[in-house]
Order: structure tokens, then sequence, then C-alpha cells
């Protein structure tokens, strides 16, 4: 199978997506406690890896493509892929995201969500809301018929409309048993343009938006992508299927 290819996932194998989306979304649950000031992202790291393997699944980031942590940590300016350390530690009015994504069965479950440390200015709580909102009108696109250009614009007309920015470089993706496939599904687009959804296609919608300007710089550790003005930048991420007559999304506790 080319990795540009399409899959359209059995009933079979959506189940065995529902199981891993599950336990994504519970294992945020679990983590989200322990976001407090003064823990630091390793901590938040090691106690995902416990907690995954008690539930004997697998941490899909671990390793992959040489990332060497389980979850991935994106504090403040931080775009996405920021890797947990013990020398970073949370403090007061940071904002954090959490991507986690466990395999079950062979299946993965991609979920993240954006969390306040404490109490943020209400301009810093504004983007965290705008982004959660911008995944769930994406996410309100997705139906048999609908173009993935649909899902962008909805996301990228709505973030815009507070002065916030679309990132172009990072986009959700097909996922199945396989981490990262087609489609590409970006978060900036035209409305009607792109590939037609149809009912089987399982893809994540992750929208990463920033205060200040859309461009990204990657840092010499080679994965953690920081926002150019270094202004914040909040994502939320669900993996969701198209189903016959409109959306499931996948990562529900
Ligand atoms: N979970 C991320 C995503 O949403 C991917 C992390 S890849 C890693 O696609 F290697 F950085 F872990
Ligand atoms: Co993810
Ligand atoms: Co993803």
């Amino acid at each position: 199978m080319k990795p540009e290819t399409i899959v359209i996932l059995s009933q079979r194998e959506i189940a065995k997506m529902r199981r891993a989306g599950s336990l994504a979304a519970q294992l945020l649950q679990h983590l989200e406690p322990l976001v407090q000031p003064g823990v630091s992202t390793l901590e938040l790291n090691d106690e995902a890896e416990r907690w995954t393997k008690a539930h004997n699944a697998k941490s899909a980031p671990l390793g992959y493509k040489g990332f060497p942590k389980s979850i991935c940590t994106s504090v403040n300016e931080v775009i996405c892929h920021g890797i947990p350390n013990a020398k970073q530690i949370l403090k007061d009015g940071d904002i954090i995201n959490i991507d986690v994504t466990p395999i079950v069965d062979g299946y993965h479950g991609d979920t993240s969500k954006t969390f306040i440390v404490g109490n943020a200015p209400p301009k810093v709580q504004k983007l965290v809301e705008v982004t959660e909102k911008c995944l769930y009108l994406g996410i309100a696109e997705v139906k048999p018929g609908a173009k993935i250009g649909d899902i962008g614009a909805a996301i990228q007309e709505y973030a815009e409309s507070f002065g916030f920015s679309v990132v172009r470089e990072f986009v959700g993706h097909g996922i199945s048993n396989v981490f990262h496939t087609a489609p590409d599904i970006p978060h900036f687009g035209v409305r009607g343009k792109g590939k037609k959804l149809r009912p089987g296609m399982v893809f994540t919608i992750e929208p990463m938006i920033n205060e200040g300007t859309h461009e990204s710089k990657m840092l010499a550790d080679g994965w953690t992508a920081v926002t150019r003005d270094r202004k914040l930048s909040a994502q939320f991420e669900h993996t969701v299927a198209v189903t016959e007559d409109g959306v499931e999304i996948l990562t529900l506790p």
C-alpha cells in the first residue's frame, strides 16, 4: 500500500480505533490533575508511560522516527512536538499542550489538549478557548461528501476572526495501524477544495493556533517547533471517523 493511498477502515478496525481512542482520552484525563505549578514535563511523561504500560498499551511517540519520549509536551511558544525534560518546570500562567498516542491491539488513538497551569490572563484563556472551538468547528464539517478543504476553511475563518493565525507546516493526518498516513488534513484552506470524505476514513484534526505570526522555527533538537515571534501557540486534537451520516469522535473517554 502506498502511503498516499487513503484507506477505508472496516467496522472491525474502527472498533479497534475506538478502543485506542478511548484509552488515549482516559490518559489525558489521568494526567490533567498533575498539571500544576512545580511539576516537570518529564514527570508528566513518566506517569503517562507508566499508566500506558499498566493498561497493556504502548506509547507510539517513543522511538517514533527517533522521538525520545512517550508524549509530547508543548509549553507556551512551542507549537508542537515539545520533548519532556526534567529541567522544564511548569509555572503559574504557563499553557501546556499534552499530546498522547497509545497503541492498543495495533491501532492508534491520537489526542491532545492545551491546559492552563494555575491562572492565566484573559487573552491567554481566549487563545485556548478559540483553539478548542476551532477543533470542534472542524469536526462539525466532517460528513460523507464534504471536502477536506471545508475543515480547514471553518477553522481558519474562526481563528482569524480573533486576529489569531493558523500554523501551516503541521497538519492533521490519516491514522489507523499506521501513526501518520494519507490524507493530510490542513487547518486552513478553501471550502469545496480537496478530496471528498467517505465513510470509513479515519483521520486527526489538530489545529495549532498562534497569538501572533503563523510562522514556525525548528529548534536544534530537530523536534521542538516554536513560533517565530515566540508568542503563544495552543492546540487541541481528536481522532475522528467519517460515518454513513456524519462523524464519530473516536478519542472520547
Ligand atoms: N501526536 C503527534 C500528532 O498529533 C505526533 C507526535 S510524533 C512524535 O501527530 F514523534 F513527536 F511523537
Ligand atoms: Co497527537
Ligand atoms: Co496527530
